[in-house]
């Protein structure tokens, strides 16, 4: 495995993140200084991925405290600008998830909340180990030799804080050389497979092919993988899962296949709250991400976008949920409900 790459840093008054938009072609780290840089961030996908969120949320309440302090706000500007963080993208619970854990620590100063954010990251990078063992340990019981998993969007160390979630399972197969090859949807419209994924299993030798979103049911149907493993955005307490665009259609043909779908992601991700997919939202997208492709108009003028970036998976297709604490199986009725409390 390479060296760590540490996605988010706290620089004692910024935050230091990759600028997840320049890669493959460039790792560079850019620094959120400001509530208004780090919401530009979150919105143009710069820092992304559910735990990713969750971790930058936890720390933009202290990045806002230090800016108000600098700047003199009042309590309900500061509560305001936290707000703001918060609902910087609706699907990921995770971001709320990490700026209500960090809230109740506002009144002590901004080093308590920073403390715990950090916390956050040293948690995850845990978790994430976990899951990795848990889900390659689910996969071997069930499949014999070496595993071909396809996987959609990105899931490792930059959509999260590190190791990954869904990749971390693909990692922990690799180190146990139980792992065949990785078949990694490019996932249009932003290629978060195609340029994120492809690049970490660079990174780590991982032997893959990337392969356009269109031809993930034929290679699910045409026996080419064993297991499909994705990551989530939010898992309602029945087991739907929202993850990125084009999940359901994995799930589906997983299903018809007879292939088992894994949906991997920490507690954190599971939302208790919202009892079922119909109540999650979605958060849609701008048309230019569709219609353009390299900053280039493909579609005609006149033509519109439809352009959902998350969708829901039943319950009823995900035969595990995986996550640091639990194995859960909603294809077999089993519910994920809350999630589990306590370190
Ligand atoms: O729009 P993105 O790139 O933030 O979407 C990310 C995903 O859908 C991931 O699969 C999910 O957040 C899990 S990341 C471990």
């Amino acid at each position: 495995m390479t060296e760590p790459l540490h996605p988010i840093e706290w620089t004692g008054s910024a935050i230091r993140v990759i600028d997840q938009t320049l890669l493959p072609g460039r790792l560079a780290r850019i620094r959120l200084e400001t509530v208004d840089d780090l919401v530009d961030a979150v919105v143009r996908l710069a820092v992304r991925g559910a735990p990713q969120l969750g971790a930058v949320g936890a720390l933009g309440v202290g990045l806002a405290m230090a800016q108000g302090q600098r700047e003199g706000w009042s309590a309900g500007r500061l509560d305001a600008e936290v707000a703001r963080i918060r609902a910087a993208r609706p699907t990921a619970v995770n971001l709320a998830w990490g700026v209500d854990r960090v809230r109740p620590l506002m009144g002590r100063g901004v080093d308590a909340v920073v403390a715990d954010a950090l916390e956050i990251i040293a948690e995850d990078e845990r978790n994430n180990h976990e899951i990795g063992r848990r889900g390659a340990d689910w996969i071997a019981a069930r499949v014999a030799g070496r595993v071909r998993v396809l996987t959609h969007c990105n899931t490792g160390a930059l959509a999260t804080t590190e190791w990954g979630t869904a990749l971390g399972i693909v990692r922990e197969l690799h180190a146990r050389g139980a792992l065949e090859v990785v078949y990694a949807d490019e996932t249009r419209p932003l290629l978060q497979g195609a340029r994120l994924t492809a690049w970490e299993l660079v990174q780590d030798g991982i032997p893959h092919f990337v392969q356009a979103d269109g031809a993930a049911a034929s290679t699910i149907l045409r026996g080419l993988v064993d297991v499909a493993i994705i990551g989530a955005d939010r898992i309602a307490a029945n087991g739907d899962t929202a993850n990125k665009i084009g999940s359901v259609g994995i799930a589906l043909a997983c299903r018809e296949a007879g292939i088992p779908l894994i949906v991997a992601a920490p507690e954190s991700t599971v939302d208790g709250a919202t009892p079922s997919g119909d109540a999650i939202r979605i958060e849609m997208r701008g048309d230019e991400e569709v219609l353009n492709w390299g900053g280039v108009r493909t579609a005609p003028e006149g033509s519109r976008a439809h352009n959902p970036a998350f969708d829901v998976t039943p319950a009823r297709l995900v035969s595990a949920i995986v996550t640091e604490r639990r194995v859960v199986e909603p294809a077999l009725g089993q519910v994920p409900g809350s999630p589990t409390g306590g370190a």
